[in-house]
């Protein structure tokens, strides 16, 4: 029997504020990220990276380093165990980089071709430093630019559809009163957690046993079966405390790398990726060269919006950063055009990285968007209020709830919006120039199939097994709310076990996706164990169980747009002889359906947010031309935002009730990052008169 009662505030523990149900543990250390797990007869691998950006390996020469202190193999692409790549995952196929030592190619820099094993970790690194590759070099190409003429059209994928068109595009900006075009660009971006990946295979009773750091245990398990013809019930992923994720925190090579090597030496192998190796094997966000068309009548009304977006994937696996889809969602138009493109380069793939497609795309578009406020004529909330759709732009599809106004009319009243002269340059506070910004913000709410139990025990509490991730979200603690909501109990006879592939499969900790799905299955599994007590038979020694699984209700759901949406305000200064940009207030307003925690919840936006300003002024990789690797791979040579870069950052939400929905939460993972690169940039613009096209916006651009 499926209930779909929603997550509604019984007990009232879902909304109010909750701090960590394991934040003592990680305040006191007793948390223990999945580097730090003892093992008894622990081995170390250490990864080793080509250095040239394409060719073969003509030669691994292992038998000096098998010689070094505590070296006890090196796998390689002539004696590693055989993995199997051709596959179908929980997301889609396989990154072919999962398939290492498989073969002599080097498709980038930074690729693994060996792994040192050791009985200490420094010995280890030693010989993975002392171990020599000879390579047969090839001539790579690491350059992304606009218009490349060897950009293609990838195809759609379940996950972006490549291309979307609605009317006639050409017509309508041809009939229109007010034409704007302009390019921009978003550098390569990384997302680099502080807990670097890290992961502890070993064999334990016949079954493979992986104490991992990621988004999703059920995702690795199954991944790792797959990859090594394992019965997937002979696979379990662990991962209790995870230290940031973003994205990045899938499949690796070191997971593979682990197996591999557990599988070889029977004995525990740990595989610790550095900070510099990061920065070529978890993925980043790519580049992006976007051209936006907009065209409208003199009132501002849009005839035509045309957004398209290169961006770049690797020679070994098609990615595709979807910069173009906010304008199917956020703006009215009679015609609409949205194209990405892609170019192969000899480089790591990219993956999703915060907001992945929003974050850049909402600059170029909510940049345009500030462009065209200005040649019009109008206020830039004015513009977005009359370009306000009914229902989905592109699709026709009604959403599910779509309070963005809200946001607009509560962020303009808290950031005092009212009665700013849009005029350029005007302001100034001795040699800082003063001006704001605004940006409108939407990602999508997805949700994922989910299984869950929850446990009345005898002593009067309640056990609740989810194989969901916190990634540093605070997850742990909302499951324990909406079971106590859904329970009817206090939050403190609840205790929430996550982060094991053994408590059956669930969504990942990804897309913005996790708290709703796993709050579904929760809620049912919850609303099935209080009719089980209802019967009122009194409880076993093991309790009573009732389980849940979302995967048919899920698949029942009606077709809505299903969005979060916000509105981002900036405001900066400017100092007119350095360039230098401060950013002194940012303010977030969000309709994001049910928020569970408003503690964490504000935590987790302000964090989008922060993130959204480093963006906008700091971050750039950079790519090395001749050596097709990265310049300052590391946390000193990535610049991004300090405490001292970070003003004060208020982030709030309207009430977004989403009719029929059975938990009503839509998702806050992504949403705080998008629009803020835009706000900030049409505040400089505003501060200074001068627009900047291409990011981050650094003191040597500004004037
Ligand atoms: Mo999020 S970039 O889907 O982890």
């Amino acid at each position: 029997m499926t209930t779909t009662t929603g997550v509604a505030a019984v007990t009232g523990a879902v909304g109010s504020a909750h701090t960590r149900v394991e934040g003592r543990d990680k305040v006191t250390g007793a948390a223990r990220f999945s580097g730090e797990v003892p093992f008894a007869e622990l081995t170390h691998g250490w990864l080793v990276l080509s250095t040239v950006a394409r060719g073969r390996i003509r030669s691994v020469e292992d038998g000096p380093v098998l010689a070094m202190p505590g070296v006890l193999t090196v796998l390689h692409h002539e004696n590693a165990p055989r993995v199997d790549i051709d596959y179908m995952g929980m997301l889609g196929r396989p990154n072919p980089v999962l398939g290492i030592f498989q073969h002599d190619r080097v498709p980038f820099a930074g690729w693994p071709v060996a792994l040192v094993v050791a009985e200490t970790s420094e010995q280890a690194r030693e010989a993975a430093e002392a171990l020599v590759v000879r390579y047969d070099e090839e001539p790579h190409d690491v350059a992304f630019r606009a218009g490349r003429p060897d950009a293609y059209t990838p195809e759609d994928s379940p996950l972006v559809e490549a291309e979307t068109e609605k009317g006639d595009l050409e017509a309508q900006l041809a009939a229109s009163a007010v034409v704007l075009e302009a390019e921009y660009t978003t550098p390569e971006e990384h997302h680099n957690p502080m807990e670097p990946h890290a992961a502890t295979a070993r064999w334990e009773g016949g079954r493979l046993d992986v104490i991992d750091s990621n988004q999703g245990s059920t995702w690795v398990a199954g991944e790792l079966a797959q990859l090594f013809s394992l019965d997937p019930a002979s696979v379990r992923v662990r991962s209790e405390h995870v230290g940031g994720a973003f994205g990045s925190k899938g499949l690796s090579p070191h997971q593979v790398a682990a197996v591999m090597a557990t599988t070889v030496l029977q004995r525990p192998v740990r595989v610790v990726l550095t900070r510099r190796q990061m920065f070529s094997l978890i993925g980043y966000r790519s580049p992006t060269a976007q051209r936006i068309r907009l065209g409208a009548d003199a009132d501002g009304r849009l005839r035509a919006l045309d957004h398209q977006a290169q961006s770049l994937t690797s020679t070994v696996y098609e990615f595709v950063e979807s910069s173009a889809v906010l304008g199917r969602v956020l703006y009215d138009a009679d015609a609409h055009h949205t194209l990405h493109r892609l170019v192969r380069l000899d480089v790591p793939t990219p993956t999703w990285m915060r907001a992945p497609g929003e974050a850049p795309g909402s600059f170029a578009l909510e940049s345009a968007l500030d462009e065209l406020a200005e040649k019009c004529g109008m206020d830039p909330i004015a513009l977005r209020v009359r370009n306000e759709p009914g229902t989905a732009p592109v699709s026709g599809l009604p959403f599910s709830s779509r309070n963005v106004l809200a946001c607009y009319e509560e962020g303009a009243r808290r950031f005092g919006w009212a009665g700013r002269d849009p005029r350029p340059g005007l302001r100034r506070e001795g040699r800082w120039l003063l001006g704001t910004g605004m940006a409108a913000a939407t990602y999508p709410s997805g949700v994922g199939p989910s299984t869950a139990a929850v446990t009345a025990d005898p002593d009067g509490t309640f056990t609740v097994r989810i194989n969901a991730a916190d990634v540093g979200t605070g997850a742990r603690t909302a499951m324990t709310l909406v079971a106590a909501d859904a329970l009817e109990v206090a939050a403190d006879r609840v205790r929430v076990r996550i982060g094991d592939s053994d408590l059956g499969p669930a969504m990942i900790a990804g897309g913005s996706m996790g708290t709703r799905s796993w709050a579904w299955a929760v809620t049912i599994a919850a609303n099935e164990l209080r009719e089980l007590l209802a019967l009122g038979d009194g409880i076993p020694p093991e309790g009573i169980t009732a389980r849940s699984n979302t995967a048919e209700a899920i698949g029942a759901l009606s077709q809505q747009e299903r969005h979060s949406f916000g509105a981002q305000f900036a405001e900066v200064a400017v100092d007119e002889d350095t360039g230098e940009v401060r950013v002194r207030r940012l303010l977030g307003v969000f309709a994001a359906g049910t928020i569970v925690n408003p503690l964490t919840a504000r935590s987790q936006l302000v964090g989008g947010m922060t993130w959204g300003l480093s963006m906008a002024l700091h971050e750039e990789a950079v790519r090395d031309q001749a050596s097709g690797g990265h310049v300052g791979a590391d946390l000193a040579g990535y610049h991004y935002a300090a405490h001292a870069d970070v003003p004060v950052i208020e982030a709030d939400w309207v009430d977004d009730p989403v009719p029929g929905d059975p938990v009503g939460i839509k998702g806050i993972g992504e949403i705080g990052i998008v629009g803020v690169a835009a706000a900030i940039a049409n505040a400089v613009w505003h501060a200074t008169g001068v627009r900047h096209r291409n990011l981050p916006i650094r003191p040597d651009r500004v004037l």
